[in-house]
């Protein structure tokens, strides 16, 4: 019998998250004051963001503790378990070994667990009592909602229209778990009625929902607001996939030559890349890095590396970043988790540094591999998830026609049981294949901040 699950121990979940700044050859530009264009300080980020956080944001320290109350309740789905993707190689008929780290087995079905229990923890004992926040796909909605009752917060989710009319079950889900949902853009925010004026039919964006959020965030002082991706924390909160990942292929008796994840704001990549990025930084390892994004909304591959806000109404602080514009609206892909105009500004310095590479796919040829890769190991993945998918089956075809027996890891960032309208319109063949739009993009770059 040859091993399929490497699992961990209870015992051997990190006690401490990786924090990749402190091995970062060059430093990364400082994100900046909209009102100033001065360098934030933590005073600019206080109005909506607990303290701890914010010094996670800037720590030089290479290893941070997780509170003990957050190492207990990642006891709930921690560790998760590493597959050897035995059926798919066999179906593919490839010598490549793949390996993949199965987030989906969270309570909410994905890797924002993570994160959202560790942010709603440091809420709380900052005696904050409302997180207001957006969602994409809506996983991020649900680990918040869940995070904010097991800390006693009450949660606020403006959910990007599309999503809202396309997972209603996500919806549901908040709701069961005590969290209010609200579609965005909507009439309770002025960012929101500026949308609604322009554009009473808008299928909504991550940018809008977060400029939503934070302008609700702002009007209490128990009311903070939270971000599932993008910023240096979450990424942080995010590596203890990449640090079971590395005892589990440790396990395994392997070393991964490739390492994949998609990428959205850059979060779960971050978590599975980050501990690997860390080894190739500091012992000169040659492992190759790909983060993965749809073609209708390609940050990393298409867009600019430039100062920008992480918004659409310039609430937030200018960060240097690959962005397409904070005025981008992406076509409405399945995978609404990856529909964000900017990217993880340290995601977008480590590619600037050549420590990781891009990779764009359309979303019928992502479904297709989704598909193929159910059909031989029975998990039926977040559209999200199904790009990462897309890459690692094509690692492992280069390798078969190479005659190569590569290692392969990727991130497998959710499960699509509640998504699976994506998949009745991929079956029926009604999934259309986006290109950006490259007048729009052009005329959202034209409002770039000026820095
Ligand atoms: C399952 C899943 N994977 C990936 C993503 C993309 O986000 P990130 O790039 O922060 O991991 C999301 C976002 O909603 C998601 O739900």
């Amino acid at each position: 019998m040859k091993q399929v699950k490497f699992m961990l121990d209870e015992d051997r979940i990190p006690t401490h998250w990786y924090n990749i700044l402190s091995d970062l050859p060059e430093p990364m530009a400082p994100s900046l004051n909209p009102q100033t264009g001065e360098p934030v300080g933590p005073d600019d980020l206080a109005a909506i963001f607990p303290m701890e956080l914010i010094m996670q944001e800037v720590s030089d320290q290479r290893e941070i503790e997780i509170p003990e109350e957050v190492q207990q309740y990642y006891r709930q789905w921690r560790p998760s378990p590493l597959h050897r993707a035995y059926q798919l190689e066999k179906a593919l008929d490839t010598p490549a070994h793949i390996y993949y780290k199965y987030e989906g087995c969270s309570p909410v079905g994905s890797h924002k667990l993570n994160t959202a229990i560790a942010q709603a923890y440091y809420n709380r004992e900052a005696g904050i009592k409302h997180l207001i926040t957006e969602t994409g796909a809506g996983q991020w909605g649900t680990a918040l909602s869940l995070a904010g009752a097991a800390m006693g917060i009450d949660v606020k989710v403006f959910m990007v229209n599309v999503s809202y009319n396309q997972k209603p079950y996500r919806r549901a889900m908040i709701e069961t778990y005590g969290g209010e949902v609200i579609a965005s853009p909507s009439n309770q925010t002025e960012a929101g009625r500026n949308i609604l004026a322009e554009h009473p039919d808008s299928s909504g964006s991550l940018g809008i929902a977060i400029s939503e959020a934070v302008e609700v965030a702002r009007m209490r002082d128990d009311a903070n607001y939270s971000l599932g991706s993008v910023l240096n924390h979450v990424m942080l909160h995010q590596t203890v996939i990449g640090k079971e990942a590395l005892l589990q292929m440790e396990m395994a008796g392997e070393y991964p030559d490739v390492v994949i994840g998609c990428s959205g704001g850059g979060s779960n990549f971050a978590g599975i890349s980050f501990p690997f990025i860390g080894e190739k930084l500091r012992d000169g390892k040659k492992t190759r890095i790909i983060a993965v994004e749809p073609t209708s909304c390609p940050t990393l591959t298409k867009g600019t590396y430039a100062y920008d806000f992480g918004d659409v109404a310039g609430l937030t602080p200018m960060m240097k970043m690959h962005t397409l514009g904070h005025g981008f609206v992406p076509e409405s892909i399945h995978a609404g988790g990856l529909r964000y105009h900017g990217m993880s500004p340290i995601v977008s310095h480590l590619h600037e540094l050549g420590q990781i590479e891009a990779q764009a796919f359309a979303q019928n040829t992502c479904f297709e591999a989704g598909v193929q890769f159910a059909r031989a190991e029975g998990i039926v993945p977040a559209p999200e998830s199904t790009h990462a998918i897309r890459s690692a089956i094509n690692e492992a075809l280069r390798c078969k026609a190479e005659g190569r027996s590569e290692v392969i890891l990727f991130n497998l960032s959710g499960h699509g049981h509640l998504d699976m309208q994506a998949y009745m319109d991929f079956n029926a063949g009604l999934l259309e294949d986006h290109e950006y739009e490259v007048d729009e993009v052009k005329s959202a770059l034209a409002d770039l901040p000026s820095v």
